[in-house]
């Protein structure tokens, strides 16, 4: 089979890179080729058996949808978007690639007439405050960002493209995925994986909110699990709500300060600063916190159960089991 995939340079596309190398074949058929675009150049997987092919271009200029479905891909992972912070940032941005380029490739695949299994990346952003506290599968979807507009646009879209049958999609609402490796992104919700991440790599963090806020993340392994159960899964099942709620741990920001502190000590959990952020409080405070998940879960879709687990999988995943010694 061949794949493409979007925003194949982004944090979860190389993880789901490295997985479906790792793998050889998604629900039992043989990956043959891997076409990887991104706006930056993504790196090529050292894959002996799998043509790997990197396109770099914006997804939402004339035509770059087009060459890329021309290539008839059987499964195409929709995961290029401007993040959150950013798309609050820059009106223009985030309209242009997280509604206009999801429409391009959507009509790309649509004008083709090849049908193809179609993941898309959403995410919790397209619910908006008041909230219950546990939030349901059937709650309306009121964004209160740019981005969660955005997201809930392609949501709409997918579910509509799917029932023309014009491909067979599935909508994965990400939770935060945390602890995020690497350099922080433009993400409002980078602190949650900042907290976690550089003390764990011997430096300070800030604390922009207060410790009582509540948010529901999964690991890069979980959100990696999410998009091949996604491929495999037989959409029947799914019906015509296509855009699925994805499982996590709800916690305290306070509770995932007790993890850090069981797992690598109160030396470590003390780098993190406490500095308020206005801007920062200000969208975190119209987040959902926790979700009942319910549909997702009976579909088989599994994440961690607590947030040491989120931990302990960033510990094993990106420091080699290694924890700082202070
Ligand atoms: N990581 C999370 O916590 C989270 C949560 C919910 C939803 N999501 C969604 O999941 C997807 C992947 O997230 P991520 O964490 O890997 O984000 P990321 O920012 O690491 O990756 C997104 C990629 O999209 C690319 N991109 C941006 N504009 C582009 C354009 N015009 N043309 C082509 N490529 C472009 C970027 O270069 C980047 O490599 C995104 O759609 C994101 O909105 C992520």
């Amino acid at each position: 089979m061949r794949i493409l995939i979007t925003g194949a340079a982004g944090m979860v596309g190389r993880k789901l890179i490295g997985r479906l190398v790792r793998d050889g074949s998604v629900g039992g058929k043989r990956i043959a080729a891997l076409d990887l675009h991104d706006i930056v150049a993504p790196a090529l997987p050292e894959a002996a058996g799998i043509e790997s092919t990197a396109f770099t271009g914006d997804l939402a200029d004339e035509g770059a949808t087009e060459a890329l479905i021309a290539r008839k891909p059987d499964l195409v992972y929709h995961l290029a978007g401007v993040v959150s912070g950013e798309a609050e940032a820059n009106f223009d941005l985030g309209y242009r690639v997280n509604l206009d380029g999801t429409r391009r490739l959507f009509d790309a695949i649509r004008l083709s007439g090849h049908r193809p299994k179609v993941i898309f990346t959403s995410s919790i952003a397209v619910f908006g405050a008041p909230f219950p506290e546990v939030i349901p599968d059937d709650f309306f979807n009121t964004p209160m960002t740019s981005y969660g507009t955005q997201k809930l646009m392609g949501e709409a879209l997918l579910a509509d493209y799917s029932r023309r049958g014009f491909f067979d999609g599935v909508g994965i609402r990400l939770p935060t995925i945390c602890v995020r490796p690497g350099k922080p992104n433009k993400a409002a919700s980078g602190f949650f994986s900042g907290i976690i991440r550089e003390p764990l790599a011997g430096q300070e963090a800030i604390l922009p909110v207060p410790r009582s806020v509540v948010h529901t993340h999964a690991s890069p392994r979980s959100a990696v699990g999410f998009l091949i159960h996604a491929a495999t899964i037989d959409t029947d099942r799914i019906g015509p709500r296509r855009n699925l709620t994805m499982p996590g741990v709800g916690v305290t920001v306070g509770e995932q300060i007790d993890s850090l502190t069981r797992i690598a000590g109160p030396k470590v959990a003390a780098l993190i600063k406490e500095v308020q952020d206005p801007t920062i409080w200000a969208i975190v405070q119209n987040w959902p916190t926790r979700f009942e998940a319910k549909r997702s879960r009976d579909l088989g879709f599994t994440a961690e159960t607590s947030f040491d687990q989120i931990v302990q999988a960033h510990v094993e995943d990106e420091l080699g089991g290694k924890l700082p010694a202070l």
